[in-house]
């Protein structure tokens, strides 16, 4: 090739305190290429985007857009030259309608100045129209779920007529429809002979979508190689620097009592869902983004209403009306978003893991210091969490990290349910396994688990009983031989119907 690149990196270095997070790293995206940037948590793929979208300014090395030597100060400067990002965490305006968040900084404006509000939610609507997703442009962004807000972002790019688009794991949050659609969507705008730098730990996705990989390891430049010329054991191999056991652990298939019962239960975007988890059980629960499965965890453990229905945990009717009550009755959540319910970004690694276990290791009145430092450090060492020392704050760490905090967090507490909403979601392929591990461990150990999730690999792996919404209902509960990816799918869809199968309501 003796095209130019849009953009290059050349020996870019960037350090912070304690971490050299960029070493000497050298990158190209050519016209009407899709590159992909992978390697393990905190590995530099982030602070890598961020130094090419202005935010953070290298230590050294340069930077070309199309073979310019430039220099990018700041985001604005950035969108100038023709670079869009979606960042990894999103960076949208909640209170803000989602047109306005589309257009943030090209609100189309009449002669004197005023938003043509009108036009602007036409052609929001327009933007949205190839997502599929019913979203009303007017609607403040925060009543959605991070689905939307995540395509909301994406569009917010695509309207900016970039020419290079940076997506900063764009997938993490939205389901299999939604990840399709932004495919063509990405194919076509290739095919415009725009740029796509792709960044994700979803390495299906890296190799159904890219033209050139790129691995990062350590703040340094493994390698780049063409997708069509590797495989994705080459690729886990460049990332980890060895090779991966990939098997989901073993079930020891022993249910025993019920933890959790939920009685016709109703609440927002849920309504006359029967469940049972049962203490050595992992349950999964499927369904497509809308089915309304946070909705049912954030009603479940109190984090909103319920309207309707019956909540028994070991058999006795209670109620939980906070996320304390959940907490007081062994009950523990990872939330799907961790950055608006789970972490005190701002406190230290050390603060944020020890916070929910408090009661218990301070010995009801005083905190023990070296107590909740041992904690601190056994879950970091389980979790592998990449941190340059317990009392970095949760705010600087990559964004795989935080999400392994909040796990480490809610472990600490040993509860007698856990619900996980997608706690694998943007964690390295590494951490994953480990992730699943301690999963099967704490069910093993008696734990009741209910695990939320839009990977079909994942439950199969994981589930002694798999459930599944469709429009606020169950709709099926199989048990782990009958779960196959067909028949979960099926019912998602709901095209599903088989009279071999018993009825939900025969199989509590
Ligand atoms: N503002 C900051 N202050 C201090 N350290 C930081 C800061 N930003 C990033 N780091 C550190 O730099 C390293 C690289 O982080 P980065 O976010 O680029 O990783 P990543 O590859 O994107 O990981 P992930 O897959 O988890 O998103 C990490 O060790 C992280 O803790
Ligand atoms: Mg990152």
């Amino acid at each position: 090739m003796n095209e130019t690149p849009l953009i290059e990196a050349r020996a870019i270095t960037k350090s912070f305190p304690g971490t050299l997070a960029l070493d000497k790293v050298d990158f190209q995206l050519m016209p009407g290429e899709i590159h992909a940037l992978v390697g393990e948590n905190g590995a530099g793929k982030s602070t890598l985007m961020l130094v090419m979208a202005g935010v953070y300014q290298p230590d050294s090395g340069e930077l070309l857009v199309s073979g310019q030597p430039v220099k990018i100060r700041d985001p604005q400067e950035a969108q100038v030259l023709g670079i869009s990002t979606v960042f990894q965490d999103l960076a949208l305006a909640p209170m803000m309608s989602v047109a306005e968040n589309v257009f943030t900084n090209s609100q189309p404006v009449n002669k004197v100045g005023f938003v043509r509000f009108h036009d602007m939610y036409k052609a929001t609507a327009e933007a949205l129209k190839d997502f599929d997703v019913k979203i009303n442009p007017q609607t403040p962004l925060y009543l959605y779920n991070v689905a939307v807000q995540q395509i909301v972002e994406i569009a917010r790019a695509i309207q900016r007529n970039a020419k290079i688009l940076i997506f900063d794991e764009p997938t993490s949050a939205i389901g299999e429809r939604e990840t399709e659609r932004l495919f063509n969507c990405l194919q076509q705008l290739r095919e415009q002979g725009l740029g796509i730098i792709y960044v994700s730990h979803k390495l299906d996705e890296v190799f159904a979508i890219s033209d050139r990989v790129t691995v990062l390891k350590d703040g340094k430049l493994v390698g780049t190689v063409k997708t069509s010329e590797t495989n994705k054991d080459a690729i886990v191999h460049m990332m980890v620097g060895r090779e991966l056991n990939r098997l989901y652990p073993q079930r020891d298939g022993g249910r025993r009592e019920p933890v959790l019962e939920v009685k016709n239960l109703s609440g927002h975007r849920y309504s006359d869902v029967h469940l049972t988890v049962h203490s050595g059980e992992i349950l999964c629960l499927f369904g497509l983004t809308g089915s309304g499965r946070t909705e049912l965890a954030q009603g479940i453990f109190g984090n909103e209403p319920i309207s309707g229905g019956e909540i028994l945990v070991e058999n006795k009717p209670v109620q939980i009306r906070h996320p304390s009550d959940a907490m007081e009755l062994g009950m523990a959540y990872i939330p799907e978003d961790r950055k608006r319910d789970g972490l005190f970004l701002e406190k230290t690694l050390r603060e944020n893991i020890v916070v929910t276990c408090l009661r218990a290791l301070s010995g009801l009145v005083f905190i023990n210091p070296a107590r909740q430092e041992a904690k601190a450090r056994e879950s970091i060492t389980t979790l592998q969490i990449r941190a340059s020392s317990i009392e970095q704050r949760v705010t600087s760490l990559s964004g795989g990290n935080q999400q392994k905090v909040m796990f480490a967090k809610w472990l600490a507490r040993n509860p007698k349910l856990l619900i996980a909403d997608e706690p694998t979601r943007g964690i390295d392929v590494g951490a994953k396994a480990e992730v699943h591990t301690l999963l099967r461990q704490l069910a093993n150990q008696g734990a009741a688990v209910l695990l939320i999730s839009s990977e079909l690999p994942e439950i199969m792996g994981m589930n002694d009983r798999t459930a599944v919404m469709r429009e606020g209902r169950v709709v099926g509960i199989l048990d782990h031989i009958e779960a196959t990816q067909e028949r979960i799918a099926a019912f998602a869809l709901g095209t599903y119907e088989d009279e071999k199968l018993p009825r939900v309501e025969d199989r509590l």
